[in-house]
């Protein structure tokens, strides 16, 4: 609970009103205006919620004028160098890092959920081949409702419990098989001895016809992507699971309206659509013109991977993507990569053009893991797939958070209304 501090006054019409104030841990404080309207018959207008907190949380922090990020108190940059996937996911989920003992059974449960319901694989068949992953993963994903009844009563901590287990298991199945089943090659199944991140890409690049090894340079850079797409505070999707789980919809429901809120070329369909931009801009000699769009007013191009509604400094987690992203292509040999070189020189050129420096705009965490991802040997439609897998463990911790919040209550805003006032129906003879 954070602490009373002294009230705000507001001044309407020559009446002032007292709101109470609330401080965080860290961060802004809040004006409280839930008995505004009560108060003044008057709603606050925030298009975007760029000044508003939809709740209150004690899972991620981002400092945007300094680009930090935490997750639970720890540094983004400090987890991604010593920690794990599936420990960050503890993390998140529980709120401290695990003991040995915790940890051990923490990778247990989620190694024993990772295969699904064999006639889940009947939703694939269902999709045409060059269906979008996004938009298979909405539908399997909502669709894990319809198998497992044990854990969605909402009301039961030990069903949240293992719906969220369930969840962060299951996602790497469900985006290999979504990417299995574009190629037309057989799903391949979980494998138990191997680690979060390399059953993942075995499942995506393994065939049945012969042994598969993973990299382990690859299996690292995979984990470390996973922990940097984590969690993001009440980014868009997150907002979304909150806001379908405050009307009482099962978890599963929930993270599929995150999964399809993520597709957004705004929000996580950026990484795709960065790699689509940097492929047309082709060569280093082509950016001044991308450039110059990105700054016409009049065309709506944007440039994809760049900018942020919280960073106004450089995303902590680019940082870290830069680096993976050398290792990894230095790793597969491609170090001289074209599109890391138009990436670079972009970015370079970005930085120094005094639009993106006043607007603050900065890459972000979606410039540099399509060119990883790619380098893997991901198509790019797979690229926010990758980002719904990782995020999976966000969404469901915040849902959790929000289902024990004794302050939540079913999302509703309200509107400033400029339709039409009240008028009677008009006969079609009146119409003229
Ligand atoms: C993610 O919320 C999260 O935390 C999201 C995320 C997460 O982990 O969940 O971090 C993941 O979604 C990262 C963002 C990925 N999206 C992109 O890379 C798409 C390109 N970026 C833009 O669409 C934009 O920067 C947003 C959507 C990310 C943020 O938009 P805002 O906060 O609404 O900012 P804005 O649109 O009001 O832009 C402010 C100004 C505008 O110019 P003015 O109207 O003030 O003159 O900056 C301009 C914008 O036109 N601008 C850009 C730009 N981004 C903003 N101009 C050119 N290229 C850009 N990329």
């Amino acid at each position: 609970m954070s602490n009373a501090t002294k009230p705000a006054t507001l001044l309407v019409d020559d009446k002032s009103f007292e709101l109470p104030t609330r401080d965080g841990s860290t961060g802004p404080s809040v004006i409280d205006i839930r008995k505004l309207y009560a108060e003044t018959g008057m709603f606050t207008y925030d298009p975007g919620f760029t000044s508003t907190a939809a709740c209150s949380s004690s899972i991620t922090y981002i400092d945007g004028d300094i680009g930090k990020l935490l997750y639970r108190g720890y540094p983004i940059d400090q987890l991604a160098e010593q920690s794990n996937f599936l420990e960050v996911c503890y993390l998140l989920m529980y709120g401290e890092l695990p003991t040995q003992g915790q940890y051990n059974d923490f990778v247990t449960r989620v190694t024993r959920h990772t295969m699904m319901h064999e006639q889940m694989t009947n939703f694939y068949r269902g999709f045409r081949r060059d269906a979008h992953p996004m938009a298979i993963m909405v539908g399997v994903v909502g669709a894990l409702s319809a198998f497992y009844h044990d854990s969605t009563d909402i009301t039961d901590p030990v069903q949240r419990e293992i719906a969220s287990i369930r969840l962060v298991a299951k996602m790497p199945t469900i985006a290999a098989w979504a990417y299995k089943y574009s190629t037309g090659q057989p799903f391949i199944y979980p494998l138990n001895s191997l680690s979060y991140s390399a059953n993942f890409l075995r499942m995506c690049f393994a065939v049945p016809a012969e042994e598969y090894v993973v990299d382990p340079i690859l299996e690292q850079a995979m984990d470390v992507i996973f922990t940097l797409h984590a969690d993001h505070e009440q980014n868009a999707s997150t907002s979304t699971v909150r806001l379908a789980g405050s009307s009482g919809a099962n978890p599963f429901a929930c993270i599929a309206s995150g999964v399809a809120c993520l597709w957004g070329p705004a929000h996580g369909g950026a990484n795709e659509a960065c790699l689509n931009m940097l492929r047309e801009i082709g060569s280093v000699d082509r950016i001044p013109e991308f450039i110059a769009r990105a700054k016409d007013k009049d065309d709506p191009f944007r440039l994809m991977g760049f900018g942020h509604r919280v960073y106004k400094n450089y995303d902590p987690r680019a940082k870290v993507m830069q680096k993976v992203a050398h290792q990894v292509l230095d790793r597969l040999g491609v170090e001289n990569n074209p599109t890391l070189q138009v990436a670079q020189a972009l970015e370079k050129i970005a930085l120094e053009d005094p639009y993106f420096v006043d607007k603050k705009l900065y890459p972000n965490v979606d410039f540099y893991s399509g060119i990883i991802l790619d380098a893997m040997g991901f198509p790019t439609s797979m690229f926010t797939a990758i980002f719904a897998l990782a995020r999976t463990v966000g969404w469901i911790s915040q849902w959790k958070e929000m289902i024990e919040d004794p302050e939540q209550k079913i999302g509703r805003p309200r509107q400033l209304y400029v339709g039409a006032p009240e008028r009677d129906y008009q006969s079609m003879a009146q119409r003229g």
